[in-house]
């Protein structure tokens, strides 16, 4: 047997994953007992799994502004967003795309996969605050290289940079190109109109909200032409075939309904918190990144200079508090995040990222309870630094 030891009490890295929400839960359980069925099937089970799905799929779309016609559910949001890169890719003759320079890496990866297969990749510059910026130099030069698609998150998972999405995809869509955006983390936390935003494409995630993880979407405006990463017997509109997951979608369905239902009020109450979390950090001597931009609500990204964020992260998980340390936000590589090189921010200081990411269950009691601990984590570190140096001295 593996022998493990308690999670931390006070779990502050809802970027990373959200617990499954009691109610999700409730309503997914008949989906893995007696409400078996596939739904293709013609028969009553079949029928009733089908009901499910597409009850599903209104939750989902409405929780986005979409049709319920546009939502093609995959496994979750790297598929969602493999999906539009590789298929759009496959459906078209190699040209240009472009994807900003802080994508999470399951946008990256496969357009650094086309650029091996003839594509040309543009990688978008961001702004020292994070920020794709529709006015600046590197957006206009990427417009003007007419590319056939263009991906820009609405909120990055490390920051919590809130992009101006709706500008940047009228602009592209003028421009000639289909506008992806990876909406993961904006979902529940920033309100979302695909529709009216006039997006070709927008990828949803269904455990960042509350929902089961290995649940996503991909949101499709029907004129966009894409080629299936998985071919077979013809699901979700032919473009992800497999017998569907109805217990994830069921609970995915729930998820976007709730979240979307208390969205207004949670970014409120998380605000205030970030706030109050931010200030203690700054007076305790944090850089915090990316302050000055509009982020996420429940996200703070910061770092002590001099101090390594692992290590720091090590030192709070001892303590009882759980959050992400910047090598882990976004990827299993070790070293600095990709997301604050490209903001031009100092390796060394880099290296010292960790993120507080809240949600439905943080409290102002917990936030406090973390500043206190992160203090006592820091000071401990500092002594040690500076004994070991004296060592080394003598
Ligand atoms: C911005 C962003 N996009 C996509 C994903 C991937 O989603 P999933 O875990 O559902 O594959 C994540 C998850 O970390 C994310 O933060």
């Amino acid at each position: 047997m593996i022998a493990m030891s308690a999670p931390a009490a006070v779990y502050l890295d809802w970027n990373a994953t959200a617990p499954l929400d009691p109610a999700v839960r409730e309503a997914m359980l008949p989906w893995l007992g007696e409400n078996f069925g596939n739904a293709s099937s013609l028969h009553a089970h079949g029928r009733r799994a089908r009901t499910a799905i597409e009850a599903a799929r209104e939750q989902v779309a409405a929780a986005a502004g979409a049709q319920p016609g546009e939502v093609i559910f995959t496994s979750g949001g790297s598929e969602a967003n493999n999906l539009f890169i590789k298929g759009a890719a496959a459906a078209r003759a190699p040209g240009v795309l472009a994807v900003s320079a802080i994508e999470h890496p399951c946008v990256l990866e496969p357009a650094r996969q086309l650029a091996r297969q003839g594509w040309t990749l543009r990688e978008i510059a961001v702004t020292a605050a994070g920020k794709v910026d529709p006015a600046g130099d590197d957006w206009r030069e990427t417009l003007a290289l007419r590319p056939a698609f263009v991906s820009v998150m609405a909120a990055n998972n490390e920051t919590g940079v809130v992009q101006d999405v709706a500008a940047l995809a009228a602009e592209a869509r003028a421009a000639g190109a289909w506008f992806h955006c990876d909406a993961a983390q904006a979902l529940g936390r920033l309100a979302l109109d695909f529709r009216a935003a006039g997006m070709a494409a927008m990828t949803l995630s269904a455990h960042k909200i509350g929902g089961p993880a290995g649940a996503g979407a991909l949101l499709l405006d029907r004129r966009v032409d894409l080629a299936p990463l998985i071919a077979g017997g013809g699901q979700e509109r032919g473009l992800r075939s497999g017998t569907e997951n109805v217990a994830a979608l069921v609970g995915f369905g729930v998820a976007a309904e709730r979240a979307a239902a208390r969205r207004a009020e949670e970014a409120a109450r998380l605000m205030a918190l970030r706030g109050e979390c931010e200030a203690r950090l700054v007076a305790a001597g944090a850089t915090v990144f990316a302050r000055e931009a509009p982020r996420l609500p429940n996200t703070v990204y910061f770092a002590f200079a001099g101090i390594d964020g692992d290590t720091l992260a090590g030192r709070l998980d001892q303590a009882g508090f759980a959050c992400g340390s910047g090598s882990a936000c976004s990827s299993a590589h070790p070293g600095a995040s990709h997301v604050l090189r490209a903001m031009g921010i100092e390796p060394a200081l880099a290296r010292g990222a960790l993120r507080v990411s809240m949600g439905r269950d943080t409290n102002a009691a917990a936030i406090a309870a973390f500043c206190t601990a992160l203090a006592r984590a820091v000071a401990a570190l500092r002594n040690l630094a500076a004994v070991s140096g004296m060592a080394a001295i003598t």
